[in-house]
Protein backbone atom coordinates (compact mmCIF):
# COMPACT_ATOMS: atom_id res chain seq x y z
CA UNK A 1 0.00 0.00 0.00
CA UNK A 2 1.43 3.35 -1.21
CA UNK A 3 2.02 6.03 1.85
CA UNK A 4 2.21 9.16 -0.59
CA UNK A 5 0.46 11.94 0.35
CA UNK A 6 -3.66 11.34 -0.61
CA UNK A 7 -5.16 12.81 -4.03
CA UNK A 8 -8.09 13.26 -5.28
CA UNK A 9 -8.93 12.31 -8.72
CA UNK A 10 -12.05 11.98 -11.25
CA UNK A 11 -11.89 8.92 -14.33
CA UNK A 12 -13.66 10.35 -17.37
CA UNK A 13 -14.18 8.25 -20.06
CA UNK A 14 -16.99 6.27 -22.32
CA UNK A 15 -18.56 2.94 -20.74
CA UNK A 16 -16.22 0.39 -20.67
CA UNK A 17 -13.10 2.35 -20.96
CA UNK A 18 -11.97 0.98 -17.90
CA UNK A 19 -13.22 3.27 -14.85
CA UNK A 20 -14.15 1.05 -12.52
CA UNK A 21 -11.37 -1.65 -12.99
CA UNK A 22 -9.12 1.12 -12.26
CA UNK A 23 -10.69 1.75 -9.75
CA UNK A 24 -11.03 -1.02 -7.87
CA UNK A 25 -6.68 -1.31 -8.47
CA UNK A 26 -6.29 2.15 -6.73
CA UNK A 27 -8.32 1.30 -3.61
CA UNK A 28 -6.12 -1.63 -3.39
CA UNK A 29 -2.43 -0.23 -4.32
CA UNK A 30 -3.60 3.47 -2.82
CA UNK A 31 -6.31 3.11 0.19
CA UNK A 32 -8.42 5.50 -1.82
CA UNK A 33 -12.53 5.19 -1.90
CA UNK A 34 -13.78 4.91 -4.68
CA UNK A 35 -17.02 7.02 -5.49
CA UNK A 36 -18.57 5.42 -8.31
CA UNK A 37 -22.51 6.49 -9.37
CA UNK A 38 -23.30 4.06 -10.94
CA UNK A 39 -22.65 1.43 -7.92
CA UNK A 40 -24.64 3.70 -5.63
CA UNK A 41 -27.42 3.73 -8.23
CA UNK A 42 -27.57 0.18 -8.81
CA UNK A 43 -27.43 -0.04 -4.84
CA UNK A 44 -30.47 2.38 -4.78
CA UNK A 45 -32.20 0.42 -7.40
CA UNK A 46 -31.75 -2.96 -5.81
CA UNK A 47 -32.96 -1.88 -2.42
CA UNK A 48 -35.90 -0.32 -3.89
CA UNK A 49 -35.25 3.22 -2.28
CA UNK A 50 -37.36 6.15 -3.25
CA UNK A 51 -33.87 7.55 -5.85
CA UNK A 52 -33.60 3.79 -6.92
CA UNK A 53 -37.29 4.05 -7.94
CA UNK A 54 -36.64 7.28 -9.87
CA UNK A 55 -33.34 5.67 -11.54
CA UNK A 56 -34.13 2.45 -12.06
CA UNK A 57 -36.19 2.76 -15.65
CA UNK A 58 -33.74 5.77 -16.80
CA UNK A 59 -30.70 3.23 -16.05
CA UNK A 60 -31.78 0.43 -18.05
CA UNK A 61 -32.56 2.31 -21.33
CA UNK A 62 -28.61 3.66 -20.79
CA UNK A 63 -30.16 7.11 -20.04
CA UNK A 64 -28.52 9.53 -17.33
CA UNK A 65 -30.38 10.02 -14.17
CA UNK A 66 -31.32 13.58 -13.38
CA UNK A 67 -28.36 15.56 -12.13
CA UNK A 68 -30.22 16.51 -8.50
CA UNK A 69 -30.57 13.05 -8.21
CA UNK A 70 -26.57 11.96 -8.66
CA UNK A 71 -25.12 15.27 -6.96
CA UNK A 72 -27.14 14.62 -3.82
CA UNK A 73 -25.95 11.09 -3.54
CA UNK A 74 -22.36 12.40 -3.89
CA UNK A 75 -22.49 15.26 -1.60
CA UNK A 76 -23.61 13.38 1.10
CA UNK A 77 -20.26 11.00 0.06
CA UNK A 78 -18.20 13.36 0.37
CA UNK A 79 -18.95 13.98 3.88
CA UNK A 80 -17.84 10.78 5.10
CA UNK A 81 -14.33 10.68 6.93
CA UNK A 82 -12.88 7.95 5.12
CA UNK A 83 -12.20 9.86 1.93
CA UNK A 84 -9.72 11.69 3.71
CA UNK A 85 -6.59 8.51 4.45
CA UNK A 86 -5.86 8.03 0.81
CA UNK A 87 -8.06 10.37 -1.07
CA UNK A 88 -11.21 9.49 -3.36
CA UNK A 89 -11.91 8.79 -6.95
CA UNK A 90 -14.73 9.63 -8.49
CA UNK A 91 -15.82 7.23 -11.24
CA UNK A 92 -18.54 7.89 -13.54
CA UNK A 93 -19.35 11.40 -11.92
CA UNK A 94 -19.49 13.95 -13.02
CA UNK A 95 -21.14 13.35 -16.27
CA UNK A 96 -22.79 17.03 -17.06
CA UNK A 97 -21.45 20.48 -17.11
CA UNK A 98 -24.32 21.24 -14.43
CA UNK A 99 -22.67 18.09 -12.27
CA UNK A 100 -19.41 19.41 -13.12
CA UNK A 101 -20.67 22.77 -11.61
CA UNK A 102 -22.04 21.48 -8.43
CA UNK A 103 -19.05 19.56 -7.85
CA UNK A 104 -16.90 22.99 -7.70
CA UNK A 105 -19.15 24.16 -5.82
CA UNK A 106 -19.40 20.65 -3.12
CA UNK A 107 -15.23 20.76 -3.32
CA UNK A 108 -15.04 24.42 -2.37
CA UNK A 109 -17.47 24.29 0.49
CA UNK A 110 -15.68 21.20 1.74
CA UNK A 111 -12.14 22.63 1.40
CA UNK A 112 -10.95 19.79 -0.90
CA UNK A 113 -9.44 19.95 -4.09
CA UNK A 114 -8.92 18.04 -6.88
CA UNK A 115 -5.44 16.48 -8.30
CA UNK A 116 -5.58 15.01 -11.90
CA UNK A 117 -8.55 14.34 -13.85
CA UNK A 118 -7.72 11.15 -16.03
CA UNK A 119 -9.22 11.32 -19.61
CA UNK A 120 -9.05 7.34 -20.63
CA UNK A 121 -9.36 7.84 -24.27
CA UNK A 122 -10.33 4.22 -26.06
CA UNK A 123 -11.41 3.30 -29.73
CA UNK A 124 -15.30 3.77 -29.54
CA UNK A 125 -14.88 0.11 -31.87
CA UNK A 126 -13.55 -2.32 -28.83
CA UNK A 127 -16.28 -0.93 -25.56
CA UNK A 128 -19.14 -2.90 -27.29
CA UNK A 129 -16.70 -5.99 -26.97
CA UNK A 130 -15.64 -5.02 -24.01
CA UNK A 131 -19.24 -3.75 -22.23
CA UNK A 132 -21.03 -7.28 -23.13
CA UNK A 133 -18.40 -9.32 -21.87
CA UNK A 134 -18.68 -7.99 -18.54
CA UNK A 135 -19.39 -10.17 -15.65
CA UNK A 136 -19.02 -9.24 -11.61
CA UNK A 137 -19.12 -11.44 -8.67
CA UNK A 138 -22.32 -11.40 -6.92
CA UNK A 139 -21.30 -11.89 -3.35
CA UNK A 140 -18.30 -9.33 -3.59
CA UNK A 141 -18.79 -7.49 -6.84
CA UNK A 142 -15.29 -8.15 -8.26
CA UNK A 143 -15.22 -7.16 -11.83
CA UNK A 144 -14.58 -9.94 -14.43
CA UNK A 145 -14.57 -9.70 -18.45
CA UNK A 146 -14.79 -13.45 -20.67
CA UNK A 147 -11.72 -12.84 -22.43
CA UNK A 148 -9.93 -10.08 -20.95
CA UNK A 149 -10.11 -10.81 -17.57
CA UNK A 150 -11.43 -14.23 -16.75
CA UNK A 151 -11.41 -15.43 -13.10
CA UNK A 152 -8.83 -17.81 -12.55
CA UNK A 153 -10.45 -20.61 -12.02
CA UNK A 154 -13.75 -21.35 -14.14
CA UNK A 155 -16.72 -20.07 -11.90
CA UNK A 156 -15.26 -18.97 -8.84
CA UNK A 157 -14.67 -16.14 -7.87
CA UNK A 158 -11.05 -14.88 -7.11
CA UNK A 159 -11.74 -12.54 -4.30
CA UNK A 160 -14.16 -14.39 -1.91
CA UNK A 161 -14.50 -17.88 -3.50
CA UNK A 162 -17.93 -16.95 -4.84
CA UNK A 163 -19.98 -18.77 -6.97
CA UNK A 164 -22.95 -16.85 -8.09
CA UNK A 165 -22.23 -14.08 -11.56
CA UNK A 166 -24.16 -11.59 -12.64
CA UNK A 167 -24.48 -9.21 -15.59
CA UNK A 168 -25.59 -5.81 -16.10
CA UNK A 169 -29.45 -4.90 -17.50
CA UNK A 170 -27.84 -1.82 -19.43
CA UNK A 171 -24.71 -4.29 -20.95
CA UNK A 172 -27.10 -4.64 -24.11
CA UNK A 173 -26.33 -3.41 -27.09
CA UNK A 174 -29.19 -1.05 -27.66
CA UNK A 175 -28.48 0.56 -24.07
CA UNK A 176 -24.59 0.83 -24.58
CA UNK A 177 -25.53 3.06 -27.66
CA UNK A 178 -27.41 5.38 -25.82
CA UNK A 179 -25.12 5.53 -23.00
CA UNK A 180 -22.38 5.91 -25.88
CA UNK A 181 -24.34 9.13 -27.14
CA UNK A 182 -25.26 9.96 -23.09
CA UNK A 183 -21.33 10.34 -23.44
CA UNK A 184 -20.14 11.86 -26.63
CA UNK A 185 -23.71 14.90 -26.28
CA UNK A 186 -23.12 15.70 -21.92
CA UNK A 187 -19.68 14.02 -20.95
CA UNK A 188 -16.74 14.81 -23.64
CA UNK A 189 -17.22 18.33 -23.15
CA UNK A 190 -16.19 18.35 -19.45
CA UNK A 191 -12.61 17.29 -20.48
CA UNK A 192 -11.97 21.05 -22.10
CA UNK A 193 -13.95 21.67 -19.22
CA UNK A 194 -11.04 21.07 -16.77
CA UNK A 195 -8.39 21.07 -19.67
CA UNK A 196 -8.66 25.15 -19.51
CA UNK A 197 -7.68 24.25 -15.25
CA UNK A 198 -4.66 22.22 -16.37
CA UNK A 199 -6.39 18.84 -14.84
CA UNK A 200 -6.36 16.70 -17.55
CA UNK A 201 -4.38 13.48 -18.25
CA UNK A 202 -4.31 11.58 -20.94
CA UNK A 203 -4.16 7.59 -20.32
CA UNK A 204 -4.34 4.92 -23.26
CA UNK A 205 -7.23 2.98 -22.17
CA UNK A 206 -6.12 1.04 -25.23
CA UNK A 207 -3.22 -0.66 -23.21
CA UNK A 208 -3.44 -3.79 -21.46
CA UNK A 209 -5.31 -3.53 -18.23
CA UNK A 210 -2.13 -3.72 -16.16
CA UNK A 211 -0.37 -0.89 -18.58
CA UNK A 212 -2.93 1.67 -17.82
CA UNK A 213 -2.70 0.94 -14.33
CA UNK A 214 0.92 1.66 -14.61
CA UNK A 215 0.45 4.81 -16.57
CA UNK A 216 -2.13 6.26 -13.75
CA UNK A 217 0.41 4.65 -11.38
CA UNK A 218 3.11 7.23 -13.10
CA UNK A 219 0.67 10.43 -12.40
CA UNK A 220 0.34 9.99 -9.15
CA UNK A 221 4.06 9.54 -8.27
CA UNK A 222 4.36 13.22 -10.70
CA UNK A 223 1.85 14.87 -8.24
P1 LIG B 1 -21.83 3.53 -14.76
O1 LIG B 1 -21.97 2.40 -13.85
O2 LIG B 1 -20.97 4.67 -14.37
O3 LIG B 1 -21.42 2.96 -16.17
P2 LIG B 1 -20.53 3.56 -17.38
O4 LIG B 1 -20.00 4.92 -17.27
O5 LIG B 1 -21.37 3.28 -18.57
O6 LIG B 1 -19.24 2.81 -17.28
P3 LIG B 1 -19.05 1.30 -17.21
O7 LIG B 1 -19.22 0.81 -15.82
O8 LIG B 1 -19.88 0.61 -18.27
O9 LIG B 1 -17.57 1.16 -17.72
P4 LIG B 1 -16.17 1.31 -17.02
O10 LIG B 1 -15.43 2.42 -17.68
O11 LIG B 1 -16.26 1.32 -15.54
O12 LIG B 1 -15.53 -0.05 -17.52
P5 LIG B 1 -15.06 -1.34 -16.71
O13 LIG B 1 -13.87 -1.03 -15.87
O14 LIG B 1 -16.22 -2.00 -16.05
O15 LIG B 1 -23.29 4.16 -15.09
C1 LIG B 1 -24.38 3.33 -15.41
C2 LIG B 1 -25.62 4.19 -15.52
O16 LIG B 1 -25.90 4.83 -14.26
C3 LIG B 1 -25.55 5.33 -16.54
O17 LIG B 1 -25.86 4.92 -17.87
C4 LIG B 1 -26.61 6.29 -15.96
O18 LIG B 1 -27.92 5.84 -16.25
C5 LIG B 1 -26.40 6.15 -14.45
N1 LIG B 1 -25.40 7.10 -13.93
C6 LIG B 1 -24.23 6.79 -13.30
N2 LIG B 1 -23.57 7.90 -12.95
C7 LIG B 1 -24.34 8.94 -13.37
C8 LIG B 1 -24.17 10.35 -13.31
N3 LIG B 1 -23.06 10.92 -12.76
N4 LIG B 1 -25.15 11.12 -13.84
C9 LIG B 1 -26.27 10.59 -14.38
N5 LIG B 1 -26.48 9.26 -14.47
C10 LIG B 1 -25.52 8.44 -13.97
O19 LIG B 1 -14.55 -2.24 -17.93
C11 LIG B 1 -15.46 -2.82 -18.85
C12 LIG B 1 -14.98 -4.25 -19.18
O20 LIG B 1 -13.76 -4.17 -19.92
C13 LIG B 1 -14.69 -5.10 -17.93
O21 LIG B 1 -15.13 -6.42 -18.15
C14 LIG B 1 -13.15 -5.07 -17.80
O22 LIG B 1 -12.63 -6.28 -17.26
C15 LIG B 1 -12.70 -4.85 -19.25
N6 LIG B 1 -11.53 -3.97 -19.31
C16 LIG B 1 -11.29 -2.86 -18.57
N7 LIG B 1 -10.11 -2.30 -18.93
C17 LIG B 1 -9.63 -3.06 -19.95
C18 LIG B 1 -8.43 -2.99 -20.76
N8 LIG B 1 -7.51 -2.00 -20.59
N9 LIG B 1 -8.26 -3.94 -21.70
C19 LIG B 1 -9.19 -4.94 -21.88
N10 LIG B 1 -10.32 -5.05 -21.14
C20 LIG B 1 -10.53 -4.13 -20.20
Amino acid sequence: MSDAAAQNIILIGPPGAGKGTQAERLVKSRNMVQLSTGDMLRAAVASGSPIGKKAGALMEAGELVPDEVVVGIIDERLDQDDIKAGGFILDGFPRTTGQAEALDQLLDAKGVSLDHVINMEVDIAALVERITGRFACGDCGAGYHDTFKPTKTAGICDECGGKEFKRRADDNEEAVKTRLDAFHNQTAPLINYYADRGLVRPVDGMASIDEVSQAIEALFAAG
